[in-house]
Order: C-alpha cells, then structure tokens, then sequence
C-alpha cells in the first residue's frame, strides 16, 4: 500500500489512503501521517477496521492520552477511550451525546489542553434516503487568525481568556439539556482556568484564535460589555464559512484533528432510534504558547 495525502478544498483537512491502521505503521509512514497532521490539522482515514487496542495503540504514537474528566462516559474496560453516543441503557446514557453541542477545542478547560483528538465511527446515523446526519465542522482558527485586520492582531495579542466547563455546563442547561450531568468532583477536577486568546502552534509556530462558544466564559481586563462584544466577535469571525470543513461521517472513519488551531461543533439533527457510536482518544497537550 501506499500513503497519499489528498487535501480537501477548504481551510483544513486531508485525506490519508492507503494506510491500515489496525496494523503496526513502520517510523517512516508514520512520520508521514505526522507531518500531513501539522499540515492540514483534521485527517480522515476512511473504511478503517480498528479494534479498541488498535485505536489506542495507534493514538499512542502521538504521545501520552488523556482520561476525560466526565468519568461516566468512559469505556468500562479503556477509561482512555471517551464514548460518544445518544445510545441509552436503560435511562443511563452509554456516552456523552452532547459532546460537540457548541463550537469547542476538546478540553479547552484544563490547565494544559489537549493536543487532538482521534475520533473512530462504530455506527453513523443516517436518513431516510440512507444520508448520514450527525456531521461534525471544523474550523480552522489558524485561517481565522492569518484573515484579522492588523489592528485586531494587536489588539488581541496579550489578552487572555478564562475557560470552564461549568460555563458549558451552564449554557446546556440554558438550552434545554435535562440530561447534562456536572458533579462537585468534576468541576473539583477542572476548576476555571486562563489561556491567552492568541496561541503559537508548537510545532508549526503558527498563530492561532483560542476561544470558543462552548468553554470561554469570558476575556479578562476589559468591561464586560467590551469583553463581550470581542468574544461573540472573534467566536463568529472564527466560525465563517471560509475557514470550515465539514465532516460526513461513514462508519469505520478515523477521523483526527489538532486541537490547537482549530475548534469543532458536532450538529444534533438525529434522534434515537437513529444511533450514533464513536470512540475516541484524546491526545494531552504541552502548555500554551
Ligand atoms: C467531540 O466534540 O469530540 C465530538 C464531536 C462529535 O460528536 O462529532
């Protein structure tokens, strides 16, 4: 087989053929798939047959994983592997199924966020005409920085963003999510913290917008209505069209993104008993730039 690297005609994204990723990848395939990574920061990998050891063992190469801090949504027998799922046992939900509910870059709320994330798709809701649903966007906020005016770029240079995922919490709550679950002990483990909104890839050097919808409570050392006004502006500047790629899921995709200059949104336009099923490692990170 042979590795190609076909990128997508938008902001972010490629698509890797020719690599099985249940097998054991030799240095050199590897460091292929890495550079294509810090590349195009989301990789696809369609029609993938990879077990639970597979998927960790794959995500493993990049570097040491991450158990989520939402410890009932965590495989029984892989706490490393997140299950994200509307799939219900019982009354109890087998996964997060309000994952990606607003615009987010996994684990943004953590003293070091996470570097990416490996997403695999076990079952893949689809309509009536067999069309999946339950897409999921990503967008790249590398893109997004690159297209400020000068003025914003220094505007934004030193400021700093508090992050937490009770303010995700809070706004799953305000929309109506009877089911969102955050214990004392969850928020003990990821109390609020602070990121400054312009972030320098470690390995690309790129700069990049840190904040988003889903995790960013607010910007520090402005008055409120200015701290505001620049989030909702830097959020939607973040989210146009022109930095997206958006993601139709089949079953056996492996997709993986960077959580440093992009954020992700998964749209809800399924309902049971339509299924939706991944699995997925997240990668830690190295402190903020
Ligand atoms: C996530 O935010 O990690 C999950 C995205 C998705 O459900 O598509």
């Amino acid at each position: 087989m042979t590795l190609e690297v076909q990128p997508f005609e938008t902001a972010l994204g490629a698509e890797v053929s020719g690599v099985d990723l249940a097998q054991d990848l030799d240095a050199e395939t590897f460091s292929e798939i890495e550079q294509a990574y810090n590349e195009h920061s989301v990789l696809l990998f369609r029609n993938q047959s990879i077990d639970e050891a597979q998927h960790l063992s794959f995500s493993r190469r990049f570097g040491q994983l991450e158990v989520h801090v939402l410890d009932q949504y965590l495989h029984p027998q892989h706490p490393e592997i997140l299950i994200v799922s509307n799939v219900m046992d019982g009354e109890r939900h087998v996964g997060i199924y309000d994952a990606g509910r607003y615009w987010h870059t996994d684990l943004s709320y953590m003293t070091v966020p996470s570097r990416g994330s490996l997403l695999y798709a076990i079952e893949v809701p689809h309509d009536e005409d067999g069309e999946p649903l339950g897409d999921t966007l990503f967008a790249s906020t590398s893109a997004a920085y690159d297209a400020l005016s000068e003025g914003m770029r220094s505007h934004i240079a030193d400021l700093k963003a508090e992050f937490s995922l009770a303010n995700r919490h809070a706004k799953l709550v305000a929309d109506g999510d009877e089911g969102a679950e955050l214990s004392d002990a969850h928020q003990e483990k990821a109390p609020p913290v602070v990121h400054r909104i312009v972030r320098t890839h470690p390995v690309t050097g790129r700069k990049s917008i840190y904040v988003n919808e889903g995790q960013t409570a607010g910007i520090l050392g402005l008055p409120d209505n200015e701290a505001r006004d620049l989030l909702t502006e830097l959020c939607a500047h973040c989210t146009k069209p022109e930095f997206i790629y958006r993601h139709k899921w089949r079953v056996g995709d492996l997709l993986m993104w960077d959580n440093i200059p992009t954020q992700h949104l998964a749209i809800c336009d399924y309902e049971l008993p339509q299924r939706r099923y991944l699995h997925r490692t997240t990668l830690r990170g190295t402190p903020p730039q």
